[in-house]
């Protein structure tokens, strides 16, 4: 239930969030205006940085969050024209992702709130992903089967309106970015290698690697990829390492994937009866997985949605829209800085 303030806001034609992504290697910091649309989003990646490491480094992201959150924020103001009064309610991530990480995001979101007198909420980095398509010009109606495919995770989810989240399937091993990141690492091409591993196998010759497809024999619609990524390694051992033959390998694991995914997708839409498809999270920014989505879905007469190209890496955007349609509805965090590093989808609370 809404509380006062809530219906209050409710009745409120117009709220402009300020929304702050901070979960793990990127700070994100976007104005989205429930009337307007996004307004302004800014993005700076760490990336560089963890590269040296080969991975992310917990402490060096929060540090480098810190540097980085306030000159992004005054950016975004900027670019929005907007200034810090004209703001209604801040969102932030508040999970699940690195905690340190997290703190910086909720600490600075919430300090904001309190100095302007406005509501703040924590909003699940996951639904934020998933609803990036809600961005676009023409966005997805409700219900719909998600696809959620990022570096921790591989979900579908049977979404049946705003705030409701059930796990059809879910990763027992490796997330699809993980082992895009571990397999393109394999093959010398530094971290993330996601990207990089995609454009490889473009010069790649189909046929040459055929990798297994996990788990597609048995039904259900969980995803294990730890399997895909041990046999990556066992090719790149036993091959020479000229680059035609890595990007033969490149595209076998990528074609790997991406019909392992398409499999479990068609069986989700068979199993929740809905004709629409949402596609979201890191890798469905690759071009070789949308072109076969695209291609089911024409098949199995669905609509298919994706975010465009920059929201589907973590980005502010996608948090003040959660943030935004959490806040209309009355929601709003208590004072604390509170972050949960560990949040599954399925606990979010309906809003
Ligand atoms: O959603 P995201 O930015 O962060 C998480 O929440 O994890 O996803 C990052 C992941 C990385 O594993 C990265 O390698 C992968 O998305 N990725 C890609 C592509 N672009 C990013 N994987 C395959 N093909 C791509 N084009
Ligand atoms: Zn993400």
């Amino acid at each position: 239930m809404p509380d006062s303030n809530g219906l209050l806001r409710e009745m409120q034609s117009e709220m402009r969030i300020l929304g702050i992504e901070t979960s793990c290697d990127e700070t994100g910091v976007a104005i989205f205006d429930s009337e307007k649309g996004l307004l302004a989003h800014k993005l700076y990646s760490q990336v560089k940085m963890h590269a040296e490491y080969g991975g992310v480094v917990p402490e060096l992201a929060s540090r480098d969050h810190v540097r980085k959150i306030i000159p992004l924020l005054d950016a975004v103001m900027k670019s929005a024209k907007s200034e810090l009064k004209d703001i209604d309610g801040i969102a932030y991530t508040a999970g699940p992702g690195l905690v340190g990480a997290l703190m910086v995001g909720a600490s600075v979101g919430q300090s904001i709130g309190y100095a302007l007198g406005v509501p703040t909420i924590g909003v699940h980095h996951m639904e934020g992903h998933l609803l990036a398509p809600m961005l676009e010009k023409n966005p997805p109606d409700f219900p719909f089967v998600a696809l959620l495919v990022s570096g921790g995770h591989t979900q579908l989810v049977k979404v049946e309106k705003f705030g409701s989240y059930e796990l059809m399937g879910d990763s027992l091993d490796d997330a699809v970015g993980e082992a895009f990141d571990k397999t393109a690492k394999l093959l010398g091409l530094g971290y993330p290698g996601g990207a990089a591993l995609a454009k490889l196998a473009e010069n790649g010759k189909s046929g040459r690697y055929i990798f297994p497809r996990p788990m597609v024999n048995r039904p259900g619609l969980d995803f294990s990829f730890s399997g895909i990524k041990t046999f990556a390694a066992n090719t790149v051992y036993s091959n020479s390492g000229d680059s035609q033959t890595k990007a033969d390998i490149a595209l076998g694991f990528e074609e790997a994937i991406v019909d392992t995914l398409a499999i479990k997708v068609k069986r989700a839409l068979k199993a929740s009866g809905y004709k629409t498809l949402v596609v979201a999270g890191g890798v469905s920014a690759n071009q070789s997985l949308r072109k076969k989505l695209k291609a089911l879905s024409k098949e199995e007469k669905v609509k298919v949605f994706f975010p465009r190209q920059e929201f589907c890496t973590d980005n502010g955007a996608m948090i003040a829209y959660v943030g935004c349609q959490r806040l209309l509805r009355g929601e709003k965090s208590n004072l604390g800085i509170k972050v949960i590093p560990r949040w599954s989808i399925e606990d979010i609370v309906e809003a």
